[in-house]
């Protein structure tokens, strides 16, 4: 609620709070963080203590930092706003010029900030949303107003939501990775000056920094506050952790995102504004599993969030490849009935020319040499036997070797002299352009129709590389209207085609974000199907995206993308606790196998209401070639627990490991659920508790569970258990 001093504005929700102080020429962020409670007095006494000393050889004023810290307020570090008006106007002074503020009854609230500028002339406004799961969502914009255009520009270089954070926040965390090793994080300290991560591949890209978190000395999981950012967009990006010797006002550090723009991306003309990609911030007092909490509560809430059974999927990219034929296919979905199987998605390879990964891209329509009859033949096979139908495309991208390429040249990206080099023999097809746009969503659109397709894997297989596009007012950098053209697409697609389902997918996971997942259905978290990345993959992965939104497929036993070679009960374990699906040629499989994979598609089918629901939980271990990961149902009810080994390590005895997110005052039993098959081990008896909780449920206090723990099986590297447990009482 809305209380106490006037001239702060104190949004509360869920455990947060957030406090701006609107009486400042430029409002200041007071707070951001843990709730302060709701003693009127607390504003006014924040507004009290929040000027710091005004130390020797520095601005004879105390420091703020405010909603949008430029030099004018002393602040030395990266600015909120940074651009130019022809060389001129390089120092912004913007003051405020209006502030409103909505509560919202459910929690939470609004406010939102107009700010003037002179030196540059433009109106900015810093939008501030607590929703009532404490994610702070902070949206600027900056607008040039309306009047004579005598041809100067205001060029904009780059807008970025900044926020303070306590002294105490010493340890960095944010993500690398590659091709088949997505989501690899990073740890160390916070130290002086800037850490600054750029994406500059047009998308958020396989090393995508993700979750930018600063927390307490050795925050994890269950313990330890966090504060947390999310750029909440598909194209270029900027993250950014940064301290300087004399603090952001009050507090020590600054956390913050925005989009990378290039020189010349955003030149506003009299009339025209720039809205930055929302910047999502979520802080936590209990550690990672919080800040994934908020965020899947706040994804879950959504009136587009699929809200039917996750239908367990097979995708027939490492079953088939580029060998689309008709009588193998059908045995394909023979295979899949049989076990279980809801929805086949048809992979590369359908479209005209596309016999490897060298052509065809941008010749969407169906091979005629491949498929004579069209996909009907596949299609009614697929319906026939109950499932649901999907297909991949890559929209965004061009062969140079298609039709599409020899009929339209002048609509791959690139700059005048020519396009650039080639990644896996394709190019990007300039879909700002409107003849390009309307042809992929009358192409797509007309083959959805066609057959009343459910489900579309959208792929995105290439960095962004001179993502330039040719204009009649020269060669202009086009990742921000490419990925506006490309967020377009989606939503008109899916609005032709209101039960359309889409998996966003970039060469894998390149492209997970909460601006792609606003529009898409499920992400395809990685090209690795190797159950020891794949875990890894995954569990980071969820730090963000809720299980029932990342795809997790049941691969060869030789991983296609490491050659490992791991068990059948490892890989069904590691595929289970998300969106399910198989990617592999089921019929090699021998009736051992098949009959596994069918129990599995059963004990998928029975826990994917907890598993799609429930609150996602992280054991803090120090062993990291261990993991204890779970989902407990909301109310408590039941939660499965998955203990893995993914390699060797020093330790033989795992010692008592707490099972997280359980009340250490109720009662549950617990059980181990060998349906998948029995992980091997490396050690002479179980744990005693183990062979009671095996085909019969032991009953345990939560007091032993959930505070004293459990010693562990000491298992085999590459292999996994399953423990289903429920509370009684
Ligand atoms: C990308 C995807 C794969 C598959 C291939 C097809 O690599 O990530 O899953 O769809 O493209 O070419």
């Amino acid at each position: 609620m809305h209380h106490g001093d006037d001239a702060a504005v104190h949004l509360r929700a869920a455990g947060v709070s957030l406090v701006i102080d609107l009486e400042a020429a430029v409002p200041r962020v007071l707070h951001w963080g843990a709730d302060l409670g709701d003693d009127p007095e607390t504003d006014a006494a924040l507004r009290l203590t929040s000027t710091p000393a005004i130390l020797n050889n520095a601005p004879d004023v105390p420091r703020a930092f405010t909603v949008w810290p430029t030099e004018h307020d002393g602040w030395s570090g990266t600015p909120a706003q940074s651009g130019h008006a022809a060389g001129t106007a390089t120092t912004p002074r913007p003051r405020l010029a209006d502030a409103q503020v909505e509560w919202d009854a459910s929690g939470g609230g609004r406010i939102r900030i107009r700010l003037h500028d002179e030196v540059t002339g433009l109106d900015a406004d810093a939008d501030y949303a607590l929703d009532r799961f404490g994610v702070l969502t902070v949206s600027l914009s900056v607008e040039r107003p309306a009047g004579v255009d005598d041809g100067a520009r205001y060029d904009l270089d780059g807008l970025r939501a900044l926020l303070p954070v306590p002294a105490r926040a010493t340890d960095l965390l944010d993500f690398t990775g590659k091709w088949v090793r997505e989501r690899s994080p990073q740890r160390g300290p916070l130290r002086e000056g800037s850490h600054v991560r750029r994406a500059r591949r047009g998308k958020p890209g396989h090393d995508s920094p993700f979750l930018l978190a600063l927390g307490t000395a050795g925050f994890g999981f269950g313990h330890g506050e966090v504060w947390a950012t999310h750029l909440a967009y598909s194209g270029d990006g900027e993250y950014l952790a940064e301290r300087l010797p004399e603090s952001a006002g009050a507090l020590r550090s600054v956390l913050g995102a925005g989009e990378l723009l290039r020189a010349g991306e955003v030149r506003l003309a009299p009339g025209e504004r720039y809205d930055a990609p929302p910047v999502v911030f979520v802080y936590a007092a209990a550690g990672l599993d919080e800040v994934s909490h908020r965020l899947h509560q706040r994804l879950r809430a959504r009136a587009t969030h699929p809200s039917a059974p996750r239908p367990l999927t097979l995708n027939t990219w490492e079953a088939v490849y580029f060998d689309h034929d008709l009588p193998r296919l059908a045995a394909l979905v023979e295979r899949a009935v049989e076990v279980g199987v809801e929805r086949l998605v048809l992979d590369d390879g359908w479209f005209r020319h596309r016999r490897s990964d060298r052509a065809g891209l941008g010749d969407w329509y169906i091979d005629e040499g491949v498929w004579p009859d069209g996909l009907s033949p596949l299609v009614d096979l697929v319906r026939g036997a109950g499932m649901q139908f999907g297909l991949w495309f890559e929209p965004e991208m061009i062969n140079p070797d298609s039709d599409l390429a020899r009929a339209h040249p002048d609509w791959i990206l690139g700059p005048s002299q020519g396009a650039g080099v080639t990644a896996r023999n394709q190019q990007v097809l300039d879909i700002a352009r409107p003849e390009a746009w309307d042809y992929l969503l009358e192409r797509v659109s007309s083959i959805v129709a066609a057959y009343d397709i459910d489900y579309l894997k959208w792929d995105h297989n290439r960095d962004l590389l001179e993502a330039v596009a040719r204009r009649p007012d020269g060669d202009r950098p086009a990742v921000r209207a490419q990925t506006l053209a490309l967020y377009r697409l989606i939503d008109e697609l899916r609005r032709r085609h209101p039960g359309l389902e889409i998996e966003t997918c970039s060469g894998g996971g390149g492209r997970v974000d909460l601006g792609i997942l606003e529009r898409t259905d499920r992400i395809w978290a990685s090209d690795c199907n190797d159950p020891v990345e794949r875990s890894r993959i995954e569990r980071w992965t969820r730090t963000i995206v809720p299980p029932e939104l990342i795809g997790s497929h049941l691969g060869d036993a030789r991983s296609h993308t490491t050659s490992r070679v791991t068990d059948l009960s490892f890989r069904l374990i590691t595929a289970l606790t998300a969106h399910a699906g198989i990617e592999a040629d089921l019929t090699t499989a021998d009736a051992a196998q098949l009959a596994a994979i069918t129990a599995w598609a059963e004990l998928y089918r029975e826990v994917r209401p907890l598993v799609h629901a429930g609150r996602v939980v992280n054991a803090d271990l120090p062993d990291e070639q261990t993991q204890l990961s779970g989902i407990v149902a909301q109310d408590g009810s039941r939660a499965l627990y998955t203990w893995s080994r993914l390699a060797s390590s020093a330790e033989g005895q795992s010692g008592r490991i707490p099972l997280p997110g359980l009340d250490p005052r109720s009662r549950y039993t617990i059980r181990v659920r060998a349906e998948l098959g029995e992980a091997t081990r490396r050690e002479v008896a179980d744990p005693i508790w183990v062979a009671a909780a095996t085909g019969a449920e032991l009953e345990l206090p939560g007091s032993v569970l959930a505070t004293a723990g459990l010693p562990l099986p000491a298992l085999d590297p590459q292999q996994a258990m399953l423990f289903d447990v429920r509370r009684v009482s």
